[in-house]
């Protein structure tokens, strides 16, 4: 019966995650996958986390199925976080959320969506993105493209190209655009260049969806968030898949979201209703604990504030790792791999290494890095830095660049 089943290769991120894990070495260091780590290498619980997990712990109760959009609490906090306390489409009626099972659950669930609704649409996503985007809209049924985004010379953005290809692409394709911290790169738009895209897409009826998984690790929580609140603002109908794996360090709990910003209440009411049917189709209905935490924190100020500055010190000291790796790669790396280091942003820096090179970093300095060359700066730290510059200054020197 099935001895047709081809073997699977592996994910070029989990897969790689899984097999660290595995590596002997008592010298290793995991700089593949996009977690973030505190200078002892833990992976941290956060304060405002704990406080409101031993309040829930508190008062027991039974575990009915959540409805299927999910927690009603934690909807309208993730609304208020991404779209703003004021934000008109929000007090209007014109955004459709539910809970999803991560950033990952997001994107599928509005990959189901949109495959239902427009069916003969095409995605297009940057050139490079997170591998995965690629891999959920092929299996949702879609044909995949990209729009030039990263200029490997510069280790910046190619934005007049990037324009210019979206600004070619047939009425109602759907975009998939990182919001900040883009992965694998850290090269983001400024909100001039947002202002100008979105001119473009709502010229030419393109759908965008907005993926922002690391809202909080490029500038702030309200920043990060432009390129959303700016179509909300204008009315420009758009998807947005968000997660709180990284920005509330709870990854294993699966809160994400999918929001949908619509011309009217009405309209939203029924994407609502068709989001919640691609749902039950999928899972029936999202878990509860990750997301009562969530909406504890958001909704208690004072947990609230304890979470941002929190927050704001994780991204102070991915910061800080990004000053000193760049001070020890300074004059043994070439100048044009080396401003990328404090220039790209969030968790990730986009190396230059080549593929063969990540596997040398790898085989012979224990060093993990995704094969594209992308390094979850994140992870390093004062005990682990020294180390990691040292061997990449190595392979450059062995292998050339
Ligand atoms: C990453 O890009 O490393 C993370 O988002 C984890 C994942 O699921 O790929």
């Amino acid at each position: 019966m099935f001895e047709h089943i081809d073997a699977y290769p592996g994910d070029p991120i989990l897969t790689l995650n899984e097999n660290f894990a595995k590596d002997p070495r008592d010298a290793k260091v995991n700089l593949s996958i996009g977690i973030y780590y505190d200078d002892q290498g833990r992976l941290p619980v956060m304060q405002a986390v704990r406080e409101a997990e031993a309040q829930l712990l508190a008062q027991p109760g039974p575990k009915p199925y959540l409805p299927m959009a999910g927690f009603a609490q934690y909807r309208d906090a993730v609304q208020a976080l991404l779209f703003g306390d004021d934000s008109h489409a929000r007090s209007e009626g014109r955004i459709a959320t539910v809970q999803t099972l991560g950033g990952s659950g997001a994107l599928k669930v509005g990959a189901d969506f949109i495959k239902r609704y427009f069916p003969g649409t095409k995605v297009w996503v940057s050139d490079p993105t997170w591998e995965n985007h690629r891999f959920i809209f092929e299996r949702a049924g879609f044909e995949v493209g990209t729009y030039p985004y990263y200029d490997e010379a510069s280790g910046g953005l190619q934005f007049p190209a990037m324009l210019a290809a979206i600004d070619a692409l047939p009425p109602r394709s759907v975009v998939l655009l990182h919001a900040c911290c883009h992965n694998p790169t850290g090269v983001d738009l400024n909100d001039a260049q947002w202002v100008q895209l979105i001119e473009v897409m709502k010229r030419r009826e393109l759908l965008p969806f907005i993926d922002i998984a690391y809202q909080g690790f490029g500038a702030s929580i309200e920043t990060d968030a432009f390129a959303l609140r700016e179509l909300a603002r204008q009315n420009v109908p758009a998807l947005v898949a968000n997660s709180f794996s990284k920005n509330f360090s709870l990854y294993g709990e699966r809160c994400g979201a999918l929001s949908v910003i619509c011309e009217s209440p009405a309209i939203a009411a029924r994407v609502l209703g068709q989001l919640t049917s691609a749902v039950r189709a999928n899972y029936s209905n999202p878990p509860t604990h990750g997301a009562k935490i969530v909406a504890r924190v958001l909704g208690t100020p004072a947990l609230r504030q304890a979470w941002q500055e929190e927050l704001a010190s994780m991204c102070g000291r991915i910061k800080r790792m990004r000053g000193e790796i760049h001070e020890r790669l300074r004059g043994k790396v070439p100048d044009r791999l080396l401003a990328r280091y404090i220039e790209q942003r969030g968790m990730f820096t986009y190396t230059g290494l080549s593929a063969g090179q990540v596997d040398t970093l790898r085989e012979t300095h224990g060093v993990y890095l995704i094969r594209s060359g992308r390094m979850c700066v994140a992870a390093l730290n004062e005990n682990n830095v020294a180390a990691v510059a040292d061997a990449i200054a190595q392979v450059i020197a062995q292998r050339g660049t």
